[in-house]
């Protein structure tokens, strides 16, 4: 075990998935497939490879599906082996076995600071991390083991950072942050001092957004109490980690890696393609077809603006 000792990691899963309606009425987001995997089985490889071998996946109303991803399916392995097809029963036992998964029940879908609390029973009074499924992050190292090798010299709470764009401020928590008096983490560390959920474009000091990935401290868990519904009536985890912030040390990490908002649906779209592009049997002929779209469009532009 790493010297920081986590082995916890909390997965959000209970949202209702709004911005993917119709796709997500009857089918949780976490298992829209982006190439060949569910969204929520990136989740679990990431924090597995990082070391985080104990699974909290928080789920809700009709989200029990997530959870069965991660069952053993008997007759179906048996199915597969009958038909000669070993590898691929090989592939669905070793989802089930590769963590401990638990599963915490979220009554209502009222924000992600509560779906965070609803795991505190299973999290005990010790520091772990937090994946978003939706935040799909594709990195040369696992995004939440780079935040993890950063807490190691930095205890408290630490958030993964990117700057983004001026206009898109208002789909982010946004940190304020200063660097730290010393450089380290190769520079990649800065100390926040507040943070806003989603602010107006325009209103912010500071481009650092959120990216889904975080390592708490379990102190977290009183904050969360005596943080108060924020926007759209929702606990957030941005509000709770600001109340935190005002008396314990808090960190952002400038991760390595390219983020896909997978909850929406442009992003979903744009993580398929990259991660299909990279895929040895589905790369080449994507590229070939994807070429031969391109070079459709280019050729005919009016039938585009029809
Ligand atoms: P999102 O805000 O991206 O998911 O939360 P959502 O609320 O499901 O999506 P929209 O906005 O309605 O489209 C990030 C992650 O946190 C979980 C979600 O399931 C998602 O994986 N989450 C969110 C919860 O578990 N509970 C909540 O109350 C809110």
């Amino acid at each position: 075990m790493s010297s920081h000792g986590i082995r916890k990691v909390v997965i959000p899963a209970a949202g209702l998935g709004s911005r993917f309606l119709p796709a997500t009425k009857v089918v949780p987001k976490e298992l829209l497939p982006i190439a060949d995997k569910p969204m929520i089985q990136f989740a679990v490889e990431e924090a597995v490879a990082s070391g985080l071998d104990r699974i909290i996946l928080v789920i809700g109303r009709g989200k029990n599906l997530v959870a069965d991803h991660f069952h053993r399916n008997f007759y179906m392995e048996r199915m597969l082996e009958a038909h000669g097809q070993g590898e691929d029963a090989a592939l669905i036992r070793q989802l089930c076995e590769m963590a401990e998964v638990h599963t915490v029940w979220q009554d209502s879908p009222l924000g992600l600071a509560d779906a965070v609390r609803s795991a505190r029973s299973v999290v005990g009074d010790e520091p772990f991390a937090v994946i978003l499924p939706d935040a799909l992050i594709d990195a040369p190292t696992p995004c939440i083991g780079q935040l993890l090798s950063c807490y190691e010299k930095h205890a408290g709470c630490v958030v993964a950072t990117q700057a983004v764009a001026p206009q898109e401020v208002d789909r982010y928590g946004i940190l304020d942050v200063v660097p730290m008096p010393d450089p380290c983490c190769g520079g990649r560390t800065l100390r926040v001092i507040s943070l806003t959920e989603r602010p107006q474009p325009g209103s912010t000091v500071s481009l650092y957004g959120i990216f889904g990935r975080y390592v708490l401290d379990p102190d977290i868990f009183s904050c969360i109490d005596h943080t108060e519904p924020g926007l759209g009536g929702e606990l957030q985890l941005t509000d709770a980690l600001h109340l935190y912030s005002g008396s314990r040390p808090l960190f952002a990490y400038r991760f390595d890696g390219v983020h896909y908002d997978a909850g929406s649906k442009l992003g979903f779209l744009e993580a398929n393609v990259a991660f299909a592009l990279k895929d040895p049997a589905l790369g080449g002929p994507l590229r070939e077809h994807l070429a031969g779209k391109i070079a459709d469009f280019s050729h005919s532009p009016l039938d585009l603006a029809v």
